[in-house]
């Protein structure tokens, strides 16, 4: 345990995916506490985490979520929304719009309503960091991604409003952009492990996809001490995929 988070409670939404688990075992790891929700609560066999169900794009659920939360831990600093819709594929004239409105709802209008909830509390204890989980197809596009990436773009800019509506409360807002990171969302699209790394890896100018630890890390410097002057912008972990 680092401790650089001891004493700082968090909020991880999508905590039980593979990014989310991994980005809620970092913050442990440096001494924070963390709530850890999910459409199911997510399964933590620690007494530093603090599983709940929630929806975030139920908006009431998000409210009664996030104020157990701090009243479990008596504060919130830090709040992470990692949440995201499974993708719906294809061009516009194949995304049904209940997929896309989904997509849209949990991808950005949850980090709104996450956000809405936990800064009254960073308020009450002085400041606070947001960090949104987006994309690389936040930056850049690639066939058959149309809601995904306009969602993570849309989730880009969000973050630079946050942080200058709520820099002079001592609130940092951030976004970090991965590349393709080998996960169960991944590995289910593509159909195996092996077709991932074969039609991703060579989109990555160093050859390979990312891990969930390689996101985890990034995200806790993000939120930690060590970029306490950095705010309104994106941090892009992608092997290099944009860099072309
Ligand atoms: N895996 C990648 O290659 C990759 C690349 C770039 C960005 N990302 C982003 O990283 C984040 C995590 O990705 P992952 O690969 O771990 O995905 P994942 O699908 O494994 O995890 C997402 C989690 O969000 C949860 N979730 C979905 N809808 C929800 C809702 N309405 N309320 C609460 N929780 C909900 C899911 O149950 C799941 O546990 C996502 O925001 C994703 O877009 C992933």
């Amino acid at each position: 345990m680092t401790g650089e988070l001891a004493g700082k409670a968090a909020v991880a939404t999508g905590a039980g995916g593979d990014i989310g688990r991994a980005i809620t075992a970092a913050l442990v790891g440096a001494g924070a506490r963390v709530a850890a929700l999910d459409l199911v609560a997510p399964d933590f066999d620690d007494p530093a985490v603090l599983p709940l169900a929630c929806d975030v794009a139920d908006a009431g659920a998000v409210e009664a979520a996030v104020a157990r939360a701090g009243e479990a831990f008596g504060r919130l600093d830090i709040l992470v929304n990692n949440a995201a819709a499974p993708t719906p594929l294809g061009d516009v004239t194949q995304i049904a719009p209940a997929d896309w409105a989904r997509s849209l709802e949990v991808n950005l209008t949850g980090a709104y309503l996450m956000c809405r909830s936990v800064v009254p509390w960073f308020r009450r204890g002085g400041g606070g960091v947001i960090l949104n989980i987006a994309s690389q197809l936040g930056h850049v596009a690639t066939p058959g991604r149309a809601v995904y990436s306009a969602s993570k773009a849309g989730l880009i800019s969000l973050t630079r409003t946050l942080a200058l509506d709520h820099a002079a409360e001592n609130i940092r807002a951030v976004s970090l952009s991965p590349g393709a990171v080998m996960t169960g969302r991944v590995i289910a699209q593509a159909g195996s492990a092996e077709a991932a790394e074969a039609a991703l890896a060579p989109l990555h100018p160093l050859g390979r996809l990312g891990s969930a630890e390689e996101i985890a890390a990034a995200a806790l410097f993000l939120v930690g001490p060590g970029a306490a002057f950095v705010t309104g912008t994106d941090l892009l972990a992608d092997g290099g995929y944009t860099a072309r």
